[in-house]
This record gives structure tokens, sequence and C-alpha cells, in this order.
């Protein structure tokens, strides 16, 4: 069909596919011609278990379509034995989807190392070793796309997911260096942050919303980012879910400069506070502040003010 995105010839790996948002990427690129490697260890959403039903599902209802797909079960710990199942059968990689996750939420209080350690394992680890296999083949064949899934909870904080939101930010800062090495062999990587229904969101939101996030309305944002077509979205933030798909950015505040002198107090920062956090002159970073040029224009300055009372946030601090 004219105008349609296609991966024909292509091989797709999306991890955790054997469901939820994994599964709707799957199919979608097997229905678009894609030879896809669906992986799942087939547990249960806090990391419990594992079987082949959930991965062979998939892939019997992508030949059952016309599609070409084989499964694999290992945990995405073991990323080099996914990337072989793509090897073996295919002969190539392109497009590495890093779905896969689980969760263990719990308050900070009560968490334990274990709940910690195994939302490192499948979100960090995983990602980690998935890309690691796949990133030779696609510098030597000079193509490659990869997407990470974040998630809100990463991005912005989320009660009771200490965890796993430590987890889910490392992919954002992960797939901006990834997107840093790649760009030269045209590997480009991007993060997304998506929300839909799924065994994982069944448990805490009710059924009217779950209705309105179907994962297959993630999969343009997924499609698009991951096709021949796109050369140069890398190292961007995406969210989507329900319809809505939008990037994200950092922000700087202005900031405020000091004379980095033995008059660099704290109180001389307290003077200056305001510009710290005032955005109304923002800028839209893709790397840090040009310390040297700042250094240099603070020098330029007078002395920082004495120590004295100063007010901070309506308290008054000796500083
Ligand atoms: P899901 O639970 O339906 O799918 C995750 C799949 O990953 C499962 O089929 C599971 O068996 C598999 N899996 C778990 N551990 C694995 C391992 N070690 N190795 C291989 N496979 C493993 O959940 P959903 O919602 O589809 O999640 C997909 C991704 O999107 C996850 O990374 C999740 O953290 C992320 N996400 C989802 C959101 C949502 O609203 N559904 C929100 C934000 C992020």
């Amino acid at each position: 069909m004219a105008g349609e995105l296609r991966w024909d010839n292509q091989v797709v790996v999306v991890t955790g596919a054997g469901g939820g948002l994994g599964k709707a990427y799957a199919t979608f690129f097997a229905s678009r011609g894609a030879n896809v490697v669906v992986n799942d260890l087939g547990g249960s959403f806090k990391g419990e278990g594992g079987g082949s039903a959930a991965a062979d599902k998939v892939v019997d209802e992508i030949r059952a379509a016309g599609g070409k797909a084989v499964a694999n079960y290992d945990s995405v710990e073991n990323g080099e034995a996914i990337i072989q199942t793509a090897i073996q059968n295919y002969g190539r990689i392109d497009v590495l989807i890093n779905n896969a996750g689980i969760l263990r939420d719990i308050s900070f209080k009560n968490m334990k190392d274990q709940d910690w350690d195994l939302i490192m394992k499948v979100h960090v680890i995983g990602a980690y070793k998935c890309a690691r296999a796949a990133w030779p083949y696609f510098r030597k064949q000079k193509y490659g796309r990869v997407i990470n899934t974040s998630s809100a909870a990463g991005l912005f904080g989320s009660f009771g997911q200490c965890n796993y939101s430590a987890a889910k930010l490392s992919q954002v800062g992960f797939t901006e260096t990834l997107a840093k090495e790649g760009l030269k062999y045209n590997i480009l990587c991007n993060v997304i942050a998506p929300i839909a229904a799924s065994r994982m969101t069944a448990t805490v939101m009710p059924p009217e919303v779950l209705d309105k996030l179907k994962p297959e309305w993630v999969v343009p944002l997924v499609a698009v980012l991951t096709h021949s077509s796109n050369e140069t979205e890398t190292g961007s933030i995406f969210e989507a879910g329900g319809g809505h798909m939008a990037k994200l950015r950092w922000e700087r505040a202005k900031g405020t400069i000091l004379r980095a002198d033995d008059t660099f107090t704290p109180a001389a920062l307290l003077k200056k506070w305001d510009g710290v956090s005032n955005f109304s002159e923002p800028s839209y970073p893709t790397g840090p502040a040009n310390f040297l040029e700042l250094l240099e224009d603070a020098q330029k300055l007078p002395a920082n003010p004495p120590a004295e009372q100063i007010s901070f946030n309506g308290k008054v601090a000796l500083v």
C-alpha cells in the first residue's frame, strides 16, 4: 500500500512481547513485514516464575496472520541469548525495543534489597545487556534503531515506586549517551514513557480509564522512531498514551553567578537565590552549562557581600 511504513527484510527484537505494550509492538512490526523475535520470560508482573506460553501465544498469533516471528524465553538479563535468537534465525538485527518490565511497588521505608535489586536487574541490566549484544551488529551494518522504555514514575517520581523510578529514569541517561555514541553509525536511540492498559496498570487504574489507554495507541510513535525514514530524531524523550504524544526536554533557569573567591559563601548565594530557580528566561540545553565561560564572567563581578543575617524561605538564618 502506498505510503505505508514497512520493515520488510528487517529484524525486530521486542523484549517482554508476551503481553501488553510489547505484544502490540511485535504484532504491528510483523504485520508490516518484519521478522520479529518475540522475547518473554513469562513470569508474573512482580517478576516471579516464568514459562514459554506468553511468547508462544504471540508467535502463534503472528504466524496465523501470515507474519514471521520466533519466540525467545530468556530473561533480558541474558540479552546475548535474545540477540542470538535474531541472528541464528534471521541473520541480522535492525531494531531493538527494550520493553520488558516488572514492578515491585512498596514504600521506601519498607523496601527490601530484593525489591530494589530485581527492578535494577530487569530494567537497567536487562536494557543494557540487550543493547550491548545488538550494538556490534548495528555498528557493523551502520544501521540500528533502539527504543528504551522509561515511565512517568521515573520522570516525575511516584509514591511507592522508588526502585522503579530510579530504574526508569536511568533509561533516559542510557538512551542519551547511546544516541551520542551511535549517531556516527546511524544508530538512533530514543526513550519513551508510555501509558497503556496492561496487567501492570490493571491493578492501579479503573476499567473506564483503561478503556481509553489502548497499548496499540503507543505503537505509531515507536513505529515512526524506528523506521529507516527517521534519520534525525535521536536521544529524545517522548510521552505516549491515550492518543497523546509529546516530546519532553530539559529546561534550565538563567541561574545566578557568583564570584568564585574567598567571599563565595552560603550568604552570598542566598543573596542571589531568586535567580537560581527563576525560569523567566529559560534555555533548553542538550549539554552542561559552559562553566569556563561562566567562571570568566563571574571573575569580572565585584566580591560577594560579607556574611550576615539573611532571610531564606521566610526564615532568618545566620550564614
Ligand atoms: P506487561 O506486564 O503487560 O508486559 C511486560 C512484559 O515483560 C511481560 O509480558 C513480562 O512477562 C515481560 N518480562 C518481565 N520481566 C522480564 C524479563 N526479565 N525478561 C523478559 N521478559 C520479561 O506490562 P506493560 O504495561 O506492557 O509494560 C511494558 C513496558 O512499559 C515496561 O517496561 C513498563 O515498565 C513500561 N511502562 C508501562 C506503563 C503502562 O502504563 N503500561 C507505564 C510506564 C512504563
